[in-house]
């Protein structure tokens, strides 16, 4: 008989299923879908970084286990973290990961025994919860402030708190589009230093920021190396998404643990994929600020055309995400299925990221502008017709 470990069984189904089944439907029909539902970004990557990867996919002395980070690479995320006033041992503060979902679904194996409390955000990003469940932890989950959307910490009890030995956070946030602030990072890390609580904060839209706000690096709060390691990704930064690298940077001790664990799991990133990220990380570019603006204006033509549809949603200031009260409060995920449907939009039920998403949906501008306006235009026929 073939079962799954107690380990799997705790990790959720697949809910949305129905989603799936519903957009498969359409495209069958040859109906056209216009997918917001995934944060994967439609921009191109540095030409330098392509041209860096094609070299070296050229070239048969690169195919062989690569193992560990190319020395290089530690080294240009130390220099690319300058931006956010951290400064960074190559060597002892940088470990290179397949992505920082890969990163981020180990930690709490790394971490975590059974029974170990681990505070995460609701809505948060689904891995954290995941993760923890993978490795038989506890989770608690801190609701998220709607208006600030900041987690609720002063929701948690001193017994809480003494208790959890790990807390997840993640601004610019996946799903809310939140932002960090310089006193809720010195709260969190006075609590950790108080109650002796591990944090890790996922930082992986650290330049989708917009309207001149600022990226906060957890790491730049004195006294955070000692208690917080940050992930950040190539992903949204240089659109490499499907190239699967990222790093881990911070605490040292911490670093070393996940790198123990790892060395069992992995046996590194594809060289030329390390070369490629090695040259966008180092090498100067324009694209930062010039995909800030696409983005930005992205967003402020969608939200004014939903607006118009009769539909106000909150302008997110970062991230490729509009984070939407459902119309009428309805139920996240029936309004999905029926909207997608009726329309071929694909949004995500915010139900997907914690039960305080309940309520929400999740839109991604990973499209151009015509068609952003041609999803609302769709949203806003079917709003007035159903
Ligand atoms: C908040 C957040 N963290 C991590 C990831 C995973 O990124 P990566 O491509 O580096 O695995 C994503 C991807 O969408 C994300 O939204």
């Amino acid at each position: 008989m073939i079962t799954p470990s107690h380990r799997l069984q705790r990790l959720p189904e697949g809910v949305f299923q129905d989603l799936a089944i519903a957009k498969g439907q359409r495209l069958a029909a040859g109906d056209d879908v216009i997918d917001l539902s995934v944060g994967s970004p439609d921009f191109a990557p540095p030409v330098h970084a392509m041209a860096e990867l094609a070299k070296y996919a050229a070239d048969p002395s690169q195919y062989g286990y690569a193992i560990t980070a190319l020395p290089a690479f530690q080294q240009a995320v130390a220099e690319f973290y300058q931006r956010y006033d951290v400064s960074l041992d190559p060597q002892r503060e940088v470990l290179q990961l397949a992505g920082s979902q890969e990163g981020l679904s180990h930690l709490a194996l790394t971490f975590i025994n059974p029974g170990d409390l681990v505070l995460i955000p609701d809505p948060g990003y689904p891995i954290y919860e995941a993760g923890v469940r993978l490795a038989g932890g506890d989770i608690m989950a801190i609701p998220v402030d709607p208006v600030t959307l900041h987690p609720r910490l002063d929701d948690l009890s001193v017994q809480d708190l003494q208790r959890a030995k790990l807390m997840i956070l993640n601004y610019p946030s996946n799903p809310t589009a939140g932002l960090a602030t310089r006193a809720m990072f010195e709260h969190v890390v006075r609590l950790a230093q108080e109650y002796d609580i591990f944090i890790v904060h996922d930082f992986a839209y650290s330049e989708l920021i917009y309207d001149g706000n600022e990226a906060i690096s957890i790491l730049s709060i004195p006294g955070a190396k000692d208690v917080a390691i940050e992930f950040n990704s190539l992903s949204k930064t240089y659109n490499l998404a499907g190239a699967r690298i990222a790093y881990a940077v911070g605490n040292p001790t911490a670093l070393d643990c996940l790198r123990k664990l790892k060395s069992h799991m992995d046996f590194g990133v594809f060289l030329p994929i390390q070369r490629a990220a090695i040259t966008a990380l180092h090498e100067p570019w324009d694209g930062y600020e010039r995909q800030r603006i696409a983005y930005a204006k992205r967003r402020d033509a969608f939200c004014h055309a939903l607006a118009d549809m009769g539909w106000e949603v909150r302008k997110p200031a970062a991230t490729m995400f509009v984070w939407a009260k459902t119309p009428d409060d309805e139920q996240s995920y029936p309004f999905a299925l029926d909207l997608l449907r009726a329309t071929g939009v694909g949004v995500t039920p915010g139900i997907a990221f914690g039960p305080h998403g309940e309520g929400y949906v999740r839109m991604a501008f990973v499209h151009e502008t015509d068609v952003l306006l041609e999803a609302a235009r769709r949203i806003g026929e079917w709003l007035k017709r159903r």
